[in-house]
């Protein structure tokens, strides 16, 4: 598959910030396309990356960063996916950063989000497990309280026995709930009050609209409500 729908949406979402913003940087294959655009258009912008990769490739593109102890609230933030919603709710989390992208969503009052149209499901889980950051010395009580409540789970490791590490020094559980997640605000607060647990990788109500980008170049708007 190409990746002009992923190519679209993030051009489109480069249309959206203004000279003067201060925006927050999202992490993934998606906003990669998104970063190219906003350098391309030159404009005064600075921003909150959510990842050490991101912090990497906006300087490497000429992108302002800052520091989120620099700024307050952030006018827009723009970040990727892995799975959402017809009412926005989002599993992220698949390329490591969902941390530091739930921080920065916590800093502004618009997430715009840019996926392509495949990512769209019914319920959370149809496709994608729920991340969840751990610190490592929490990382097998807290397996074993998914697991009671019904999830399948896996350390995220390289397939050579390593375990992934985040950017915080910690490790991901994937959980897989069979059937799906029928009501992702209650998992997502069930999962963040484990002792050890940093961030779970549902989104609920962080998410104000969302653009999909399509192969033929067009880009279709979810918007909240
Ligand atoms: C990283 C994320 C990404 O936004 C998500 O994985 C989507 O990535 P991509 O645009 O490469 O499909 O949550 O932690």
């Amino acid at each position: 598959m190409s990746d002009a729908g992923k190519r679209a949406a993030g051009r489109a979402a480069a249309e959206l910030v203004e000279p003067g913003m201060r925006i927050g940087y999202g992490t993934g294959s998606t906003v990669e396309h998104f970063l190219v655009a906003l350098a391309g258009r030159g404009i005064d912008v600075a921003g909150v990356p959510t990842s050490e990769g991101t912090a990497r490739r906006c300087a490497e593109l000429g992108l302002p960063l800052l520091r989120p102890d620099e700024v307050a609230e952030l006018d827009l933030v723009v970040d990727g996916a892995d799975e959402l919603t017809r009412d926005l709710a989002l599993t992220k989390g698949g390329g490591r950063a969902l941390l530091r992208e739930k921080v920065v969503a916590g800093m502004t009052r618009r997430l715009v989000v840019i996926a392509t149209p495949g990512k769209v499901v019914a319920r959370l889980g149809d496709s994608f497990p729920m991340p969840v950051e751990v610190i490592p010395f929490a990382a097998a009580p807290v397996r074993r309280a998914l697991e009671a409540d019904g999830f399948v789970v896996e350390v995220r490791n390289h397939g050579d026995g390593r375990d992934v590490e985040t950017d915080n020094g910690n490790v991901l559980l994937d959980a897989r709930l069979p059937g799906g997640i029928g009501d992702p605000a209650a998992v997502e607060a069930r999962v963040e009050l484990m002792p050890g647990v940093v961030a779970c990788g549902l989104f609920t109500d962080l998410a104000h609209e969302a653009l999909l980008g399509d192969e033929d170049g067009s880009v279709t708007e979810l918007r909240v409500g």
